[in-house]
């Protein structure tokens, strides 16, 4: 970040950067971070103002025949979003920063999925490159509808009510919920 040669340490609690104070700078994190509370928290402190969850990185495919490694172009799935939404989820409550979703947004129930888990900002690249920006209007339509249905009044009363702190099982988004999650599962053909 800012000129940091990769691998120092970000000094916490330190001054912050002019720059940093004077143009808002949001940090896209790998989600392969053994702490990311922790990180989160020296992102705020060395001065950024947002975090956008989750980088995604793209991987090369290896050629077989030609030895070769080529390089693949994947387009999210939805079930990607999973993984930013805890993470928002969890740490929404705990470092006050303006958090954005970016990975497998999909419909507008997504988009609400993020605002309600601490979300302000919601990135949507796959879907655009899949059906161009007249996607956009029919999604900001369905949100508006989904909210007057529930009888939301804005987006910012729903922003955060599930947040770790606020669901009624903070457990689920923890790990030590493992078991419970793996106990749940259900053979295909018991499924129905
Ligand atoms: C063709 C393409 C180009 C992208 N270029 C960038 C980029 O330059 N910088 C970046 O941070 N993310 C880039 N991304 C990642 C997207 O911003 C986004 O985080 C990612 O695709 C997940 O969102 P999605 O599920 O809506 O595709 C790119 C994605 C695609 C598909």
């Amino acid at each position: 970040m800012l000129g940091r040669r990769s691998g120092s340490p970000i000094p916490r609690g330190g001054p912050r950067s002019d720059r940093a104070r004077t143009h808002p700078v949001a940090v896209k994190l790998s989600p392969f971070f053994s702490s990311l509370p922790n990180m989160a928290l020296c992102f705020q402190q060395a001065g950024a103002q947002g975090l956008v969850l989750f980088n995604r990185f793209y991987q090369p495919d290896f050629d077989l025949d030609l030895l070769e490694v080529v390089p693949r172009l994947e387009l999210s799935r939805q079930q990607e979003l999973l993984q930013p939404l805890t993470w928002v989820a969890i740490l929404s409550g705990r470092v006050p920063l303006d958090y954005a979703v970016t990975g497998g947004v999909k419909t507008y129930l997504d988009v609400l999925k993020a605002m309600m888990a601490g979300a302000r900002i919601v990135e949507v690249a796959s879907l655009l490159l899949k059906q161009g920006p007249e996607c956009v209007r029919p999604m900001l339509a369905d949100m508006q509808s989904w909210m007057e249905e529930k009888s939301y009044e804005s987006i910012a009363q729903m922003q955060g009510s599930m947040c770790q702190g606020h669901v009624s099982d903070p457990a689920a988004f923890e790990r030590a919920n493992y078991m419970r999650t793996l106990q749940s599962y259900l053979p295909l053909e018991t499924r129905g």
